[in-house]
């Protein structure tokens, strides 16, 4: 037999050129949204001990790494609070004051970066004491109630200059009625991402050291958060959340939900973004600082996986990092 196998599907792959040449998937700086933990102070930069790399900034911190990332060729920067202590309630009230610290952070970055899209999380749990996305009554986070108020936030996050409103809660209708309300205050112009099929996952813990929810959080988030064993459910909220007026949506967490997104991508064809949570950015740090992994190759590869699973970004605290390998 001269034709012994008649394909050999190693000959594309034999050089460098060739593997460039049959390629599928890429991923360029254009793909990463990257989340950063914003702190009260000045001049601050606090590592979070459970991401290393990772730090709380203070908003003239967080402002140069605005510029980084405008720089590096990021696109797209999320922010998050880490409020004190003496700032959460039960009722999460904080949320709603237009001059906290993520709405004066968000001031500062447009002010001095108006090039880089701001995406702002919008949800109840750095504001309140009992670390809920929603307000709690005998034990039950309302839903109805906790989206008037997310209304509320959104409004506020959108006056200070949020690109990208971004609801993380979960509450049932809040896609509908945030839009309804920016549309009315002004604002038919800010996107909203919906953090759509969000699960409650065991993969967020460095995320609640990081804006200190940790010691706060009663109880899980069971109520309104995904189960992880559904998928159908995850494209009944997909389904629901464009249908609301998402510009976008997310899938949460990532590494472990991939088969999520691709079933997302290949059904409502809309733009879907994948978030690289802080247990997996842990989990593999972890690995490359004991050196059983090598750092580089297995983030790239992480990243790209999402690509080829369907995902048209990525949020990952890894972004400066492979920002500055992309560009080389
Ligand atoms: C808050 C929120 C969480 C994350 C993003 N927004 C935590 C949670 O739902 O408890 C997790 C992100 C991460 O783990 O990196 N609603």
């Amino acid at each position: 037999m001269t034709h012994f196998p008649a394909t050999r599907l190693r000959r594309p792959r034999a050089s460098d050129w060739s593997r460039r040449m049959v390629r599928e998937t890429a991923l360029t700086c254009d793909d990463l949204i990257w989340p950063i933990f914003v702190k009260e102070g000045t001049s601050i930069t606090e590592p979070v001990k459970s991401m290393p790399g990772v730090n709380r900034l203070s908003i003239d911190k967080a402002v140069d790494a605005a510029k980084e990332a405008a720089d590096l060729g990021i696109p797209c920067i999320a922010l998050f609070p880490n409020t004190p202590d003496t700032l959460r309630s039960e009722h999460g009230d904080e949320a709603l004051n237009r001059d906290n610290l993520i709405n004066n952070a968000m001031r500062a970055i447009k002010d001095a970066v108006p090039s880089i899209g701001l995406l702002a999380d919008v949800a109840l749990d750095p504001y309140t004491s009992h670390g809920q996305d929603g307000l709690v009554q005998d034990g039950k986070v309302l839903n109805d109630e906790t989206v008037g108020i997310l209304v509320q936030q959104s409004v506020l996050q959108a006056e200070a200059g949020a690109d990208i409103i971004a609801p993380s809660d979960m509450m049932d209708g809040r896609i509908g009625a945030i839009r309804t309300e920016l549309d009315k205050a002004g604002f038919s112009h800010v996107q909203i991402m919906a953090y759509s099929a969000k699960y409650a996952s065991a993969f967020y813990g460095p995320f609640r050291d990081a804006v200190g929810s940790t010691g706060v959080l009663k109880g899980d988030k069971k109520t309104y958060q995904m189960d992880p064993a559904n998928r159908l459910e995850a494209i009944r909220e997909v389904e629901q959340d464009i249908a609301e007026g998402a510009d976008s949506v997310m899938i949460k967490p990532g590494m472990p939900y991939l088969d999520i997104i691709r079933e997302v991508k290949d059904t409502f064809g809309v733009p879907t973004f994948a978030y690289q949570v802080s247990g997996e950015y842990a989990m593999l740090l972890a690995a490359a600082q004991n050196g059983w992994l090598a750092e580089d190759a297995v983030v790239l590869e992480s990243l790209l996986a999402f690509k080829r699973a369907g995902a048209d970004g990525i949020l990952t605290y890894f972004a400066p990092k492979v920002a500055r390998l992309l560009n080389g």
